[in-house]
């Protein structure tokens, strides 16, 4: 390869790692935005900002599934702040584009797109606060992420299987698994109803079919436009059921069983931890009819080693084996890798 297609792939690369940023909402302080004001410095045009607004912010994606009002507003505040550092002629894109944001309405519910490496794209509607209506389901975890990651190279785990996916939130893990490893039949299930909500429009805005009793189509209306929907198209089949850990009934585990069950950051508060053992005892443990024996992955992000330890002491005493999965190799979604997620295998020990 010559120096200069070299150094034009490089910028090409570069200019993606800002589209991933940007589009999964990324934190300022994460942005390679030191890298930008080097390469900037060396440059007597604009183009360079030109190329990042042209895939962030002016991007087709981002007028159809925009990230919120006010993060487009702090990222075009930096780009402009980077572009001043310089001595390029002002950038007028930069300014109709910010002067755009400051005209728009903040909305409850912003986009995130996770590209995968194919270029493919998961679009997700998640709420503008990390925690709203009283629950943390309405935005992406990064032990989702994670998971996502290991599920991708892993897929023949998922292959042909039926899953159960407890917690849900807005989808990220299911939507993945159901797109890349083509599992038989895949269930969503959390226990609010907005998440619940969420959940069934970013499940058919990423083009997936829902089975036909567990949703309202009035929810719904503009992403059913064109769709098919007989059952034969389902592959595979997916549904979304609302399911509260402290409450499972017998009638629900022998309805629910599935191969695999999966959840992703579920262990965050040691009153949430109860609940959930007790689900999945009842899943594993004490399913009267047996006629599967699941296992469980389950992703978490270790924020307090207590709560962590606690749920794994729980899970000896009720008699549920464990043990850690080695996580993904492969880095395809933009996340905090400092952070410490673990991935555990979760299984019936008699
Ligand atoms: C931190 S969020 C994780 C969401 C998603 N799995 C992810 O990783 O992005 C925890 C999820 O668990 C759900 N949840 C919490 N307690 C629950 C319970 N007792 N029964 C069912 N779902 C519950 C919440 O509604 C929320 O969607």
């Amino acid at each position: 390869m010559s120096c200069v297609s070299a150094a034009w792939s490089q910028e090409q690369d570069f200019v993606r790692s800002f589209q991933r940023s940007f589009f999964t909402m990324r934190r300022m302080d994460c942005l390679p935005l030191a890298e930008l004001e080097e390469r900037l410095k060396n440059r007597k045009d604009s183009t360079l900002l030109q190329h990042i607004l042209q895939q962030t912010v002016l991007h087709p994606l981002c007028h159809k599934y925009p990230p919120s009002v006010k993060y487009r507003r702090l990222f075009l505040a930096e780009l402009i702040k980077k572009h001043e550092m310089t001595r390029t002629e002002p950038l007028d894109d930069l300014y109709d584009a910010l002067g755009e944001v400051l005209r728009s309405e903040e909305l409850e519910i912003c986009h995130k797109n996770y590209f995968l490496l194919s270029g493919e794209n998961i679009k997700l509607g998640e709420n503008v606060a990390i925690i709203s209506e009283g629950t943390t389901g309405l935005v992406t975890w990064e032990a989702a992420l994670f998971f996502a990651e290991w599920a991708m190279e892993n897929s023949e785990v998922f292959n042909c299987r039926s899953i159960l996916e407890l917690g849900s939130g807005t989808g990220l893990a299911g939507i993945i698994v159901c797109m890349t490893c083509a599992p038989k039949q895949y269930t969503f299930s959390d226990c609010h109803p907005s998440v619940l909500q969420q959940l069934r429009k970013n499940i058919l805005n990423n083009g997936l079919l829902l089975n036909l009793d567990t949703w309202n189509p009035k929810d719904c209306e503009a992403e059913l436009k064109n769709k098919n929907l007989s059952e034969e198209n389902q592959r595979p089949k997916i549904t979304v059921v609302g399911l509260e850990w402290s409450e499972v009934t017998q009638e629900q585990v022998a309805e629910l069983q599935s191969d695999i069950i999966i959840a992703t950051d579920v262990i965050y508060d040691p009153e949430v931890v109860l609940c959930l053992i007790s689900a999945l005892e009842k899943f594993l443990i004490s399913n009267e009819k047996k006629e599967r024996c699941s296992v469980v992955y389950l992703a978490s992000t270790i924020r307090n080693p207590e709560t962590y330890h606690r749920f794994k002491m729980e899970l000896d005493g009720v008699g549920i084996g464990h043990q850690v999965i080695t996580g993904p190799t492969s880095k395809v979604f933009p996340y905090n890798r400092a952070t410490k997620i673990e991935l555990l295998k979760i299984y019936n020990e008699t």
